[in-house]
């Protein structure tokens, strides 16, 4: 990784902000490689040099990986004017600057979204070749049937949008596991609203092969395992 300003380094990873750094090397509380930083504007590797705050070395990590438990209600946006997002959800912990959530779930839906700023990640996650697998839980208005599981099964073409085909379990009555590899506009609602039926209430359980971590309360996060992250892009699927 190249070199970079130490105050910028600790503001990066949620450490001090940057008036705090100068503050820090001004008490002579910085330490890289064992030896006192003077000043804010010194250059190290964070991933290589030996940075040390208050006598704790710091953990440098490059990108934040952050699974949510979104609440319905809230907007899955990193900024709104009127409505609370998922951003907004953070605790202090977690925050740093370009953390964005990676595709977006209904202001009404709930479950798993992730958070990062690792852009690249991202744009793998959510392009449409990369075909992972999400799975969601919908309950529906009305009792669901095998002619519903068929129809999904099939794909379906609704006017000019067509959804690729899509695995559907019936659970109960009025609820059903859905996968879908795509992530149209509105997509398990409007496969739904295609054979007459209006979901009232939709989660997302699993994307890639990671299901939501089911002790997190709506509103809670934690960040990913590593294996979680290499698993998230993985394609396999069934239920
Ligand atoms: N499909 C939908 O209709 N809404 C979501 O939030 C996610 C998938």
């Amino acid at each position: 990784m190249s070199l970079q300003r130490i105050d910028k380094i600790l503001s990066s990873q949620n450490i001090s902000s940057r008036s705090n750094t100068k503050i820090l090397i001004k008490r002579r509380l910085i330490r890289v490689n064992n030896k006192l930083v003077k000043k804010p504007e010194e250059k190290f590797d964070p991933e290589t040099d030996i940075i040390e705050v208050e006598g704790r070395q710091l953990r440098f990590k490059k990108n934040l990986y952050i699974m949510m438990n979104k609440p319905s209600g809230i907007l899955s946006a990193s900024r709104d004017t009127r409505s609370e997002t998922v951003i907004d959800l953070l605790p202090g912990s977690m925050r740093r600057e370009g953390l964005f959530p990676a595709g977006r779930l209904d202001k009404d839906t709930e479950g798993f979204i992730l958070i990062t700023d690792d852009g690249e990640l991202a744009h793998k996650m959510l392009s449409p070749k990369s075909h992972v697998y999400k799975l969601y839980k919908a309950q529906c208005d009305r009792k669901l049937t095998e002619d519903d599981v068929t129809a999904f099964g099939k794909g379906i073409q609704m006017g000019e949008i067509s959804f690729l085909p899509a695995e559907m379990k019936l659970i109960s009555d009025d609820t059903a596991l859905v996968e879908i590899c795509e992530g149209k506009f509105h997509q398990v609602k409007k496969m739904f609203q295609s054979v007459g039926a209006q979901v009232i209430k939709l989660k997302r359980l699993r994307i890639g092969e990671v299901f939501l971590d089911d002790s997190l309360a709506p509103g809670e996060c934690r960040e990913l395992s590593e294996k979680e992250l290499n698993d998230i892009l993985s394609r396999k699927h069934g239920f």
